[in-house]
C-alpha cells in the first residue's frame, strides 16, 4: 500500500501548472463514441479516472493510442459491443456517461451501476427521467442500468429536471446529440464541464446551444465528424492550490486556468484573508500573516461554492479566528473526514449531515489518517501541510483518482511530501 508521508509547517509558495478538468475528461472520453471519425483529446489529465474510462473504451473495441502522458487518439468506430463489463469500470462515478453515449450512437447500452466516491445518495432518477423522455426504456437494477432504445425511434423532447444535475444534464446531451429533432433540458447544470462537453461536441459537428445557463437546446444532426479539441483546467484543482496557499500562509499562482471559473473560491478567499491577484490565465492567492479570518460557506451548484470545494476550505476555517458554519447543499454524505480532522485537534461539529460548525483552533497537530474519498483526501493533505509534526495519510488512491501528481506539484512548491511504500 502507498501512503503520504507528511511533515507540515512550510509555507509554500511558487507557480503550479494545472491539469486539465477531469469532470470534462470523462464525459468527453464517452462522447468519442458517438462518431466514427478519430478524436485527437489533449489536456486529459493522466488520474485512475481517466484511465479507467479510456480502458473501458479499449474494452468495447475502440482504438486508443496515449500520444504522450495528456494526450489521446480515438477512434471508436470499431466498438462491437453494448455492455461494458470491464471491472475497474464499476469503481467510478462517471461509468454512466457510457449509457448515454451508448444509447446516443447505438440505441442500446448494459452498464454496471456507477461506483465513485462515497458521499452520500447518488441517485439516478434524472438520468432515467431524461433517456425515457427520448424514447427509451430503461431499467435499473441492484447492479446496471439497461437502456434500450431499439423499440421505437428515439426524437427529441422537452424536459424538466426537478434536481440540477451535472451528470444527468450532461448524459442527456451525450444521448440527444444524434437524436432527430429538438430536445430542450431546462432546470440544467451550468458547471463549466457541461460547457466543454457541448463546445467539444459542436466542434465535431454537433448543435448544442445554451450550454451554461439554466436551458440547453440540442438540435439532433445525422452523424459527427472527427477533430482535435483540448480540455479546460480543472477548477477544483485549482482551487485545491489556491486553499494551500490559504492554509500555509504561502503564495501560490495556479497557472493555465480560467479564472471566472474560480470566482466563488476567490471570493471566499478574500473573505478569510487573502489577497488576490489575476490576469487572463492565472490566479494569484497570497495567504495572510497572522491567522484566517472565520466565514460562512454554503455549496451551491455553479457558480456557487462548489461541493468539491467544501472539504479544503472546511479545513482551512478549522485554523481560522472565530466560528465558522459550512453548509453542504449538494450531498448528504460529504463529511466523511470530520472524525479523521478531529484527530489532528480540529474543533468541528456536524449536524445532521449538512452543516458544520467550526471553531477554529492555534494550529492542527499531524495525524495518521485515512482519506475517506476524493476531495476529502486531498483536504486531509492540507490539513498535515499547514501541521505541525508529521502525518501519514492512507488511502491514497482516493486522492490519485482526481489528482495527477499531486505529490510531486506540491513537492514543487516546497512542500514535504512523499509517496511511501508501506
Ligand atoms: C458531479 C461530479 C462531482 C460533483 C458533482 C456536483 C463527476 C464525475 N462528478 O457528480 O465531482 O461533486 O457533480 O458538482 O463529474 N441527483 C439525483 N438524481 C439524479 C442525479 C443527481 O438525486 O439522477 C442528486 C445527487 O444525489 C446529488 C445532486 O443531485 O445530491 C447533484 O448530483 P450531480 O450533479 O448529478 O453529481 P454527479 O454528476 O454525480
Amino acid at each position: 500500500m502507498e501512503i503520504y508521508r507528511i511533515r507540515g509547517g512550510a509555507a509554500l509558495n511558487g507557480t503550479v501548472d494545472i491539469s486539465g478538468a477531469k469532470n470534462a475528461a470523462l464525459p468527453i472520453l464517452a462522447a468519442t463514441i458517438l462518431t466514427d471519425e478519430t478524436i485527437t483529446l489533449e489536456n486529459v489529465p493522466k488520474v485512475n479516472d481517466t484511465l479507467i474510462m479510456a480502458e473501458t473504451l479499449r474494452n468495447l473495441g475502440a482504438e486508443v493510442e496515449y500520444l504522450d502522458d495528456n494526450t489521446l487518439k480515438i477512434n471508436t468506430s470499431t466498438i462491437n459491443k453494448y455492455v461494458v463489463d470491464n471491472p475497474s469500470i464499476k469503481k467510478i462515478r462517471a461509468s454512466y456517461y457510457f449509457a448515454g453515449a451508448l444509447l446516443g450512437r447505438y440505441h442500446q447500452a448494459k452498464v454496471p451501476l456507477p461506483g465513485g466516491c462515497n458521499i452520500g445518495g447518488r441517485g439516478l432518477d434524472m438520468h432515467e427521467k431524461g433517456f425515457e423522455a427520448l424514447g427509451a426504456d430503461v431499467k435499473i437494477t441492484a447492479t446496471e442500468i439497461v437502456v434500450d432504445g431499439m423499440q421505437g425511434p428515439l426524437s427529441g423532447t422537452r424536459m424538466y429536471m426537478d434536481k440540477v444535475s451535472v451528470g444527468a444534464t450532461i448524459n442527456i446531451m451525450l444521448a440527444a446529440v444524434l437524436t432527430p429533432g429538438k430536445t430542450i433540458i431546462e432546470g440544467a447544470a451550468k458547471e463549466p464541464h457541461v460547457v466543454d462537453v457541448a463546445n467539444f461536441i459542436n466542434g465535431i459537428g454537433g448543435h448544442i446551444t445554451g450550454a451554461g445557463t439554466d436551458k440547453i437546446r440540442i438540435n439532433g444532426v445525422p452523424s459527427l465528424k472527427g477533430g482535435s479539441y483540448a480540455v479546460i483546467p480543472d477548477q477544483i484543482e485549482a482551487g485545491t492550490f489556491m486553499m494551500a496557499a490559504a492554509i500555509t500562509h504561502g503564495d501560490i499562482t495556479v497557472n493555465n486556468v480560467i479564472p471566472t471559473h474560480l470566482d466563488s473560491i476567490s471570493s471566499k478567499l478574500r473573505e478569510i484573508g487573502c489577497r488576490i491577484e489575476e490576469s487572463d490565465d492565472w490566479v494569484r492567492v497570497i495567504g495572510p500573516k497572522d491567522r484566517l479570518k472565520r466565514t460562512q460557506v454554503k455549496t451551491l451548484p455553479y457558480p456557487g461554492f462548489p461541493t468539491d470545494m467544501q472539504p479544503q476550505i472546511s479545513v482551512a476555517l478549522g485554523l481560522a479566528d472565530g466560528c465558522s458554519t459550512v453548509v453542504e447543499s449538494i450531498f448528504d454524505n460529504r463529511f466523511m473526514y470530520v472524525n479523521e480532522l478531529k484527530k489532528m485537534g480540529c474543533n468541528i461539529v456536524v449536524d445532521e449531515s449538512t452543516t458544520a460548525y467550526i471553531e477554529g483552533v492555534d494550529y492542527y497537530q499531524g495525524a495518521n489518517m485515512t482519506s475517506p474519498d476524493l476531495r476529502a483526501g486531498a483536504a486531509l493533505v492540507l490539513a498535515a501541510l499547514a501541521a505541525k509534526g508529521q502525518s501519514e495519510i492512507d488511502g491514497i488512491e482516493y486522492i490519485e483518482r482526481g489528482y495527477e501528481i499531486f505529490d510531486k506539484k506540491l513537492r514543487s512548491l516546497g512542500a514535504d511530501i512523499e509517496k511511501v511504500e508501506v
